[in-house]
């Protein structure tokens, strides 16, 4: 098993050298609408799973809701003019579905589709690429009423969406991702239930799985054609997966969850198959003609990765494996994942060369509880360290042969984060959630830095 590498503050000689990366290298940052909206009662949108989800007792840390969250809905200038500071090329968020199409098809919301054509201009103005994200978790509550993911109908839906946003933003949007972490949004959301909706069901799983990559290779080809030029992606996290320890019933465990965590979304969208050890169960859910229209050429694949992952043997839940503990667990605080950098070379040579599209890390970050000091500065060291040392082992993979186009980090700023709440921040400028004022922290000017040194 491999030990994570502790990056702290006294780390040194990891700066990623000029020189290394394309001269057309994206540097940028992502964010997510559920996370940093807030405002979800306004203007017509629509009630999303993760509303319904986040309100239920017990399901996020200390109760927290994304009302509210940055208020990034009313304070989206100021954000801009953050990401301006910051020197990126490229902005990469998502839109809310009920924003703006409040019951998931049917009437559009104008409301909810002029706030984008505002942020999407702002971006533009400020010399920013916009990269939008048709899917970032908040699936419209209608649609999962009638049973969200677990229904086939729900690949027309999204194409409809898919169309929709075409339209309304191909004028100025040529680079489009259908969806983000598809894994995270149905493994938790359908077999774990530590998503929304909240489901632990092994059928509704695989069926899950299932509709969402068919409605992936129907929204390419629904982009593609109405939008010339486009570049079309999907973001996927993938993390190398260890056993907990060298039994045999972990290292199969460890099988498993590499074959739901890593393979199951980008086998079949990128290689027309499903992996083998999840081939079986997922066939009854499969019709004649389908691999053919779930695995639509793509122009890029979306990297997220922030550390490796640990499984161990389950035999009593619903997919035979469970979270394992890292070697390191109780050097850090839950929320603080191993730090492992060569882990993120190695999955990015793993991208590139089993799927040999061009790679872009859509996502890499560091989540901390950064607090203001005495005077108010936010001296986030660690997250400078491990920006550093990422994004060093990014230039490692680089040399090597990988063909990686961009770097994106997450996040511009602090946000609500899924079931921890507001208590793991990510952000590059620290918000404080009672006034919602936006400080630069450290890591700020050290990733501005970067980027300017390395261009
Ligand atoms: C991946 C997800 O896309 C994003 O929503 C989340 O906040 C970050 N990782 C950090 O957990």
């Amino acid at each position: 098993m491999k030990k994570p590498v502790v990056i702290d503050a006294k780390t040194v000689n990891v700066d990623l050298q000029p020189g290394i990366l394309r001269k057309d290298f994206v540097w940028g940052v992502s964010t997510s609408s559920y996370q940093i909206e807030g405002a979800t009662r306004e203007d017509g949108r629509g009630l999303s799973i993760w509303d319904t989800y986040a309100r239920q007792k017990g399901r996020i840390e200390h109760g927290d809701t994304a009302d509210i969250a940055c208020d990034h809905y009313h304070r989206y200038p100021e954000d801009i003019a953050l990401m301006k500071g910051l020197g990126i090329d490229a902005y990469r968020f998502s839109v809310a579905w009920p924003r703006v199409l409040p019951r998931g098809r049917g009437a559009v919301n104008e409301k909810g589709l002029d706030f984008y054509d505002r942020v999407i201009d702002g971006v533009l103005e400020a010399g920013i690429e916009p990269w939008l994200c048709l899917y970032h978790w908040d699936l419209p509550q209608s649609l999962g009423d009638l049973g969200g993911w677990t229904k086939r109908d729900i690949a027309g839906w999204f194409a409809d969406y898919a169309a929709l946003l075409s339209r309304r933003y191909g004028d100025r949007v040529k680079h489009f991702a259908t969806f983000n972490e598809p894994c995270v949004a149905i493994l938790f959301g359908y077999a774990m239930s530590w998503n929304a909706p909240g489901v632990s069901d092994r059928a509704s799983y695989l069926k899950a799985v299932h509709h969402l990559n068919l409605a992936h290779g129907g929204a390419v080809d629904v982009i593609r054609d109405l939008v010339p030029g486009a570049s079309i992606g999907i973001v996927h996290n993938r993390q190398p997966v260890y056993p907990e320890s060298e039994t045999p019933e972990n290292i199969h465990a460890t099988a498993l969850l590499d074959t739901h965590w890593n393979l199951i979304f980008t086998d079949p969208q990128c290689l027309a198959a499903y992996p083998q050890l999840a081939a079986n169960d997922i066939e009854p859910y499969v019709q004649a003609g389908d691999m053919a229209k779930i695995c639509r050429p793509i122009d890029w694949i979306g990297l997220n990765h922030y550390s490796p992952i640990y499984a161990r043997a389950e035999p009593n839940s619903e997919l035979g494996f469970a979270w394992g503990k890292s070697p390191d667990h109780n050097d850090h605080p839950d929320f603080r994942w191993p730090i492992h950098p060569d882990a993120f070379r190695e999955t990015l040579m793993d991208t590139w060369t089993r799927y040999g599209l061009p790679v872009y890390v859509t996502e890499n970050g560091c989540g901390d509880p950064d607090a203001p000091n005495a005077t108010g500065e936010i001296v986030d060291e660690r997250r400078v360290n491990y920006l550093r040392a990422y994004i060093h082992a990014m230039g490692e993979a680089v040399k090597q042969g990988a063909d990686v186009r961009g770097y994106f980090v997450w996040s511009l700023l602090d946000n609500f984060e899924w079931g921890a709440g507001f208590g793991n921040r990510f952000g590059l400028a620290y918000v404080n959630f009672e006034t919602l004022r936006r400080t630069p922290k450290s890591s700020y000017f050290a990733y501005r830095d970067m980027i300017h040194r390395l261009r």
